[in-house]
Formats: structure tokens, C-alpha cells, sequence
């Protein structure tokens, strides 16, 4: 259940525990397996297993009462920003992630506040993209190459490498991909919050649709945590009379309690009385809503939603809800709204979709161009 080394879903709730377990192991209630266990030590191993049980216990009971008292933990839960995977990537050096055709630069939301930002060129230039700056980056936008505004998922940087992977897919199926660290992720400043991710994205958007001409589509592609960012965005630029060219979630959620009840965080807690008090409030109390399912029906532009049958994280069934809902929301009639399921077989779980050999026939048919060359096309 708990896997160390996935990035998107560590077990950083009971890892502080340890000491404090040891320290009452000693004074437990389980001395009289230690009083007359001597001559059996078979005796003092049920005297120990039961003190393991009750420990277990008391740690299982005191846990919904911490979270209750610091809401603040479930904020870190969900947002998970603290854990930057491989640590050691520096982001001002996307060639150290391969890709050579790609500018790092900084943009400021507010005043005071930096966020780190990628552009990544259509592959088809990356000879020429060599030892350019970023006016020459920013000169390619007058092309009429469609331009991709990714807003990754919780946990790591916009250097991770299912992120990285991705990017590469998609340049070199003749988009740019304009990636960046929300506030409080990589070398971004501030600290995170709903409000704060959803307005870096629109500062990014803004930014790019003042250097982009009139016919250059312009799409949203959000991943996991990001699927809500981007429903959250495209929101506003439905509210404001200018929707994007289209909207891709890929393993989105309906909203963030239905998440969290069904992340493998929850697992053991999922049945307990009182676990939406204990553990959703927490979460609704950091003013963090996610709320995709509410979104769908104020936006008006197609949608394409991608999510694998074996994902763990975000459970496909989750993503099926949130299509359901698409296709019945007014907004979106007259709208394409697209559902492709990566059957288990795939082993595409939470974020490997990029791997698809399909995905190029899936994009170009929903966004409705013939398929661009690829250097891997078979
Ligand atoms: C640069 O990146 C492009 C696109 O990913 C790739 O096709 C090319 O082989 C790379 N060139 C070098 C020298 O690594």
C-alpha cells in the first residue's frame, strides 16, 4: 500500500511515529508476558505481539484526531510539493533531462513571486533551437504550431520524468509545451494553495496568448492534481469569454474529498465512522475544492479525458464519473467530450500513458488535424 520510492503516493504519515513508539514500547501494558515468560519465551512472544497490537491501535485511533487538530497535514497530503523527485535535478538545465530544445525562464504571478517555466520547441527544430535564447524561443510562438500549456500533478517538479517523457511525445508530434512549477513547487517561490496554482496557470496562459496569433491553438493538458488546476482555469476563461482551444485531462478526479477518500492514503481509514469529519473536512477546511465536477458545467470547449483502468492513485472509475458528467453538462453540448480507457493489460497505471503507441491517432482525431510525422512511427 505504501510504496517508498512512487513519488505521487509515499507514506509520509507514519514516518515520525518510530521514536515515539519505541519509548512506549517500554512502559506498555504488556508486562506480564515479561513477568512469567522467562522459562517460555513463547509466552513473551505473544506478550510482545500483543503490545505490537495495541500500539497499533493506539496509533490507528490517535491519527484522525492529529489530522482533525492540524488540518494543515492533509494540505500537505494533497499537495505533496516538499518532495522533489530526483532532488538532485537542476532546472535551470533541461538538457540534463534530454531535451535540447528547451528554454528555462521565470515568470512572476505577483509581484516579488518567481515561478520556474519550460518551452519546449516542435521537435522538427531542435537543430536550430541550439544555443538560442529566449527571444529566438519566444519569436517561434508566431509559427502556427499549436502550443500545449501543461500543469503537472502533485509531488516532484516540471522535471519529473513521466513529466519529461510526455513533453518529448508531444513535441515531437509538432506541438510546444509550455510547462511550469506552480508556487511552492521546484525552484518556484511561496507556498501552495488551490488558489495560488490556478492563478499561476492563468498568469502562464495570459502570458502566452499575448504572444500567440489569433489562429495558433492553444490547449490545456492537465495530469492527475493538475486535471483540477486545469478545469479550475479553463473555468475562468469560459467565465471571461475566451475558452481555450481544448482541455485534456489525463487520470482526472471529480472532485478532491472523492480523491481522497479513494487514494491509497485512505485505505484503512476509508470504513471508519467518521471519516469525512476526521479527514475530508480537514481537507475542505484548507479551502481546497478541486471541484472538476462542479467545472464542467461552465465550460464550453472540447474536452478529451485519458485515464488508465489500472491506475491506483486516481481510480479509473472516478475519471468515468467525471466524463459522465461532461457529456450531460449544457455547457459542453455541441462540444466534442472524449473518453479513452487504457485497458489494465496496458499497465499504464497512474502516469505512463505517454508510453501509448496510440496516443498520436487519439490526439489528432480528437483535435481534428492529420497525424503529424513522428521520428518513431512504425
Ligand atoms: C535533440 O532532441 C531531439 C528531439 O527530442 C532528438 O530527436 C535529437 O536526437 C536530440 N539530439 C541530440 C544531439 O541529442
Amino acid at each position: 500500500m505504501r510504496k517508498r520510492n512512487n513519488p505521487e503516493d509515499s507514506g509520509t504519515l507514519l514516518d515520525r511515529r518510530d521514536p515515539d513508539l519505541k519509548q512506549r514500547d517500554r512502559q506498555g501494558p504488556g508486562g506480564e508476558a515479561g513477568g512469567m515468560g522467562k522459562p517460555f519465551s513463547r509466552l513473551g512472544l505473544v506478550g510482545k505481539m500483543k503490545r505490537m497490537i495495541l500500539w497499533l491501535l493506539v496509533v490507528y485511533v490517535s491519527i484522525p484526531f492529529i489530522v482533525k487538530l492540524c488540518p494543515s497535514i492533509q494540505a500537505k497530503l494533497v499537495f505533496l510539493n516538499f518532495m522533489r523527485m530526483p532532488d538532485f535535478i537542476d532546472l535551470k538545465r533541461p538538457l540534463d533531462q534530454g531535451l535540447n530544445h528547451t528554454h528555462n525562464f521565470y515568470l512572476e504571478p505577483e509581484t516579488g513571486l518567481k515561478i520556474g517555466v519550460w518551452h519546449t520547441v516542435p521537435a522538427q527544430m531542435w537543430r536550430e533551437a541550439q544555443g538560442k535564447r529566449g527571444d529566438w524561443y519566444d519569436s517561434t510562438f508566431s509559427s502556427t504550431h499549436s502550443v500545449i500549456l501543461y500543469l503537472h500533478g502533485n509531488a516532484g517538479t516540471r522535471g519529473g520524468d513521466h513529466r519529461v517523457q510526455l513533453y518529448k511525445v508531444l513535441s515531437s508530434l509538432g506541438h510546444h509545451v509550455v510547462t511550469f512549477d506552480y508556487r511552492g513547487w521546484g525552484d518556484s517561490d511561496g507556498s501552495p494553495s488551490e488558489g495560488g496554482m490556478t492563478s499561476d496557470a492563468l498568469c502562464v496562459y495570459d502570458w502566452l496568448k499575448q504572444r500567440l496569433n489569433d489562429k495558433t491553438p492553444l490547449y490545456i493538458w492537465g495530469h492527475s492534481l493538475g486535471t483540477g488546476v486545469a478545469t479550475n482555469l479553463v473555468r475562468r476563461l469560459c467565465d471571461r469569454g475566451s475558452p481555450p482551444d481544448a482541455l485534456i485531462l489525463e487520470s482526472p478526479f471529480t472532485n478532491i474529498r472523492e480523491e481522497a477518500r479513494n487514494h491509497p492514503f485512505s485505505m484503512v481509514y476509508r470504513y471508519l465512522p467518521g471519516f469525512d469529519w476526521f479527514f475530508l473536512d480537514a481537507i475542505t477546511a484548507n479551502n481546497i475544492c478541486f471541484a472538476s465536477d462542479e467545472n464542467v458545467n461552465h465550460i464550453s470547449c472540447p474536452v478529451l479525458i485519458l485515464h488508465a483502468e489500472d491506475d491506483a492513485v486516481v481510480p479509473f472509475h472516478l475519471g468515468k464519473k467525471l466524463y459522465n458528467m461532461a457529456s450531460q453538462s449544457k455547457s459542453l453540448s455541441g462540444h466534442k467530450v472524449h473518453f479513452v480507457p487504457f485497458p489494465s493489460a496496458l499497465a499504464y497505471r497512474h502516469k505512463f500513458i505517454y508510453r501509448s503507441p496510440e496516443l498520436p491517432n487519439i490526439l489528432s482525431d480528437f483535435f481534428g488535424s492529420a497525424p503529424q510525422q513522428t521520428d518513431d512511427s512504425t
